[in-house]
């Protein structure tokens, strides 16, 4: 009889533990513990023993129905904690994460538009260039110091025989010969944008960053069509308060060449502790150096043409209401950062 409570002890506890539904966990009750279950069967047999085996037998009984219950009622609440892992409806479902453009890719892409829209054509010419394209065609001087190893990063391949040395192009300028070099005869009317690359980085400067350049040729082209173009843009990426003006300056490549200025959104040109002289700097710009028409294929004698270049991060930086306290946030990859744009 012992031999035999502990058999039924053991297997109830077997079926008990696996058993899946409360249905199931019903009928094992019902068939041990029940009123002709297997428990209540041995309970009748007591009176066939001897008195100190009904004892023992009977202490035995009452601790397995105890033992049993005790399992019935520990299943029963694992399987009601399953279900409602499983499913709780009264969670709010989870919205499916869409992501968004970069900051810099919609930058590009508002800028793409406004010059498209005047008859521009957007073009992307390589980051990896020869001296030649970058510096040579655009009239720098062999030891004019943006060739510096301090600024520009050089790579470690032998130099091409026409073009030179190769490296990461330092601006988007390079793309003025290319363009020239592709469409041969004027008109020209070029967006170049592309990721350029030089050695810095603070709150204001990454290694890599964009820039974005114009390029015009065509015949009678001059610097009233340069500032109408900057003015019209700057207008229509800044607000229409935010003139521009030009500033006589010197770059290799251009003839004359100026520094592009825009009006302060805070003080419109009065003068303000955010801009002291009412005007931040915008861009570089000039009318294109007869010698870079040459070098592109181009009758300088027939045709003319003004550029501009300056950085996406840049004009982001400048735009009203934006502000970027370290420009090498855009680039880190923080979502908690990112997310918001
Ligand atoms: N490439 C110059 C820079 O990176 C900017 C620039 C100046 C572009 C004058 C031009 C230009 O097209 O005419 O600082």
């Amino acid at each position: 009889m012992k031999q035999e409570i502990q058999n039924i002890r053991n297997e109830a506890i077997a079926q008990i533990t696996r058993a899946k539904s409360a249905e199931e966990l019903e009928n094992l009750r019902i068939s041990y513990l029940g009123r002709s279950g297997k428990v209540s069967q041995l309970t009748k047999r007591l009176s066939e023993l001897s008195d100190q085996d009904k004892q023992e037998a009977g202490r035995l009984l009452n601790e397995t129905k105890n033992i049993i219950h005790k399992t019935l009622s520990e299943q029963k609440n694992l399987l009601q904690d399953a279900v409602r892992d499983w499913f709780d409806p009264t969670i709010p479902g989870e919205k499916a994460k869409i992501g968004s453009l970069h900051l810099i890719t919609q930058a590009i892409n508002e800028i793409s538009e406004i010059f498209t829209g005047i008859g521009f054509t957007r073009v992307r010419y390589p980051e990896v260039e020869w001296d030649w394209y970058s510096f040579g065609s655009l009239n720098f001087a062999k030891d004019h110091p943006a060739r510096d190893d301090w600024e520009t990063y050089w790579i470690d391949v032998p130099d091409h025989k026409k073009f030179g040395p190769m490296l990461l192009t330092p601006h988007t300028s390079s793309g003025q010969l290319r363009e020239m070099e592709r469409v041969k005869t004027p008109p020209i009317r070029m967006l170049n944008i592309a990721k350029c690359y030089r050695r810095q980085s603070d709150v204001a400067h990454t290694p890599m960053f964009h820039q974005f350049e114009g390029l015009v040729i065509d015949k009678d082209i001059n610097i009233s069509n340069l500032k109408g173009t900057l003015d019209y843009f700057s207008k229509r990426y800044f607000g229409p308060k935010r003139v521009t003006r030009l500033r006589p300056h010197h770059f290799p490549f251009t003839e004359p060449s100026f520094e592009v200025d825009i009006i302060c959104d805070i003080c419109l040109g009065k003068g303000c502790k955010l801009c002291k002289e009412g005007w931040l700097e915008l861009a570089g710009a000039g009318m294109v150096h007869p010698t870079v028409l040459s070098n592109g294929g181009i009758d300088p004698k027939i045709y003319s043409g003004f550029a501009f270049g300056t950085g996406i991060e840049r004009v982001l930086m400048m735009k009203t209401g934006l502000k970027i306290p370290d420009l090498r946030i855009l680039y880190s990859t923080d979502l908690r950062y990112l997310k918001q744009f």
